[in-house]
């Protein structure tokens, strides 16, 4: 689907980025166009040197490096570029959708390749904060791979618009081709990705009475929630005639999918010992270190509380540049891939030499033309907009909160993990899905794993109670489809056909 926004459209990775700020040895290229990144890791030091003593002085350097960064960082906007059309909203007067059909991938079949009439309509988010679901399509399940040389596509078989049109959005403003007024936290975040579906439905109106599902991973874990709440009560509004702003469509929240998440820190950050040295791939660190990182748990957990309960940024931040340094920076200093336990961090891009490729690709010249960007340049992530959400508290908050009342109004939800992932990794997924508090709790804790079969074996474990389905994929890392495309192109299918898996 050739679209191009303003707020922008076209289609990880993460949780490296703020991890990023703690590594020193991983400051160094992404970063190297100007200082912010060296000035994170300063604030960042500082803050954690402060905290615990002086929260005025926080306050100010947290001015201080906001301001910083929007001197910084700015677009500028010279390409003069020819749009079929401009879409616009009565009740979003703020958003322009700009739209081209480039030529470009799979240019046979740019919805779903079944049954674009019936099959249903997916959005597709990677995470970061920051970070450009471009990566999800030219990485992972679009129509087509970037080579490894970096040189063009090839057809992906196993694309998840086999059987579903597929939307990939760069998202918040200034994420990959996408740019904008800065947005520093999801739940404004899911405001615009609302105010854009609206957009779109307009113009298409035959995909507004489809199934809709919202899928994505990593820090897409956060955004799912609140992009789902969003629709989910904007719909409930509607019913109540003089609550409708003009033009507003009801949308058809069928279900989420979020893949190897950062929904409920809490939980989540408990499982990185036991993941870096209980895996069922080997330890990745020392006993020591890993009873090192246990012990600082209930500091950090003490941190992520103060967060949940206070939902400040100022009890949020801290608990972001603690937890990362002694939860997860014993194992970025190991040189072990933290996307994937069994392999060695290797390149520049986050660990995958391939996301280099695709950051070629997309600043090639004429690509950009023909898909119409108008920012200087591509980046699979943004490091500014990463630092910001960190800024704001993002990271901590408690997006799983969100989930309960969404299972009880009827929106299926599934969370997949690959069992090889570290930082979002599947112990401290499952974790959270038992420990939710929510109508079918007790029935998901009582159930037992059942064997999940796909592409003709036993792939992972399932455990289901109504509404809620937790999956372990086998062998698969932080991008599922990148590491199983044929079994998660399975599991896509059949879990948004309505099937259990
Ligand atoms: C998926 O698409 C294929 C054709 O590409 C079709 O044969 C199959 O029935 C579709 N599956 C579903 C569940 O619609």
């Amino acid at each position: 689907m050739g679209l191009s926004k303003r707020l922008a459209i076209t289609g990880l990775l993460s949780l490296a980025t703020t991890v990023l700020l703690f590594s020193a040895s991983a400051v160094a290229e992404p970063l190297s166009r100007n200082s912010i990144g060296r000035d994170a890791e300063r604030f960042i030091d500082q803050t954690m040197n402060s905290i615990e003593f002086n929260w005025d002085n926080v306050d100010e350097k947290v001015h201080e490096v906001i301001d910083d960064v929007a001197d910084k960082f700015k677009h500028t906007y010279n390409k003069a570029t020819k749009w079929a059309k401009t879409l616009t909203h009565e009740s979003f007067p703020g958003v322009q959708v700009r739209m081209k059909e480039p030529k470009l991938c799979d240019p046979d079949v740019k919805q779903s390749r079944n049954k674009p009439k019936e099959d249903p309509l997916t959005l597709w988010l990677n995470g970061g904060p920051g970070c450009s679901s471009l990566t999800g399509l030219f990485m992972e399940l679009g129509p087509c791979s970037v080579k490894e040389d970096g040189s063009g596509t090839e057809y992906n078989p196993y694309s998840w618009n086999s059987n579903s049109s597929v939307i990939f959005l760069d998202q918040p403003t200034n994420v990959g081709y996408s740019y904008g007024n800065s947005v520093s936290n999801t739940v404004s975040a899911a405001k615009d990705v609302y105010a854009l579906l609206q957009v779109f439905f307009k113009e298409f109106p035959q995909y507004q009475r489809l199934d809709f599902h919202v899928a994505g991973e990593s820090y897409a874990g956060h955004y799912i929630p609140a992009i789902g709440t969003e629709i989910n009560e904007q719909n409930k509004k509607m019913a109540t005639p003089l609550l409708r702003a003009p033009g507003i469509q009801h949308i058809n929240l069928a279900s989420l999918l979020i893949g190897n998440g950062l929904t409920d820190p809490l939980v989540q950050y408990e499982y990185y010992p036991k993941m870096a040295c209980e895996n069922s791939y080997g330890p990745v660190l020392s006993q020591a270190t890993c009873d090192q990182m246990a012990a600082s748990y209930s500091t950090c957990a003490g941190l992520i509380q103060r967060c949940y309960d206070s939902g400040s940024a100022f009890m949020c931040l801290p608990a972001a540049s603690y937890c990362n340094q002694k939860m997860i920076g014993p194992y970025q200093m190991s040189g072990q891939n933290p996307y994937d336990v069994r392999k060695k961090c290797e390149g520049d891009n986050l660990c995958y030499p391939i996301l280099g490729a695709v950051q070629d690709y997309l600043n090639r010249p004429e690509i950009m033309e023909e898909l119409g960007a108008e920012v200087d340049n591509y980046k699979s992530c943004n490091m500014q907009v990463n630092f910001n959400f960190m800024l704001q508290g993002d990271w901590m908050k408690p997006f799983h909160r969100m989930v309960p009342p969404l299972l009880d109004d009827g929106v299926r939800i599934l969370l997949y993990s690959g069992d090889a992932d570290f930082i979002c990794n599947w112990m401290g997924n499952k974790a959270w899905a038992l420990d939710l508090e929510w109508s079918g709790k007790e029935k998901l804790n009582e159930k037992e794993d059942r064997k999940w079969k796909a592409n003709g074996h036993h792939a992972g474990d399932v455990r289901r109670s109504g509404p809620l389905t937790f999956l372990r994929a086998f062998g698969a890392g932080h991008m599922v489809p990148y590491d199983k495309p044929a079994e998660s192109l399975e599991m896509f299918n059949t879990w948004v056909s309505g099937k259990r898996l």
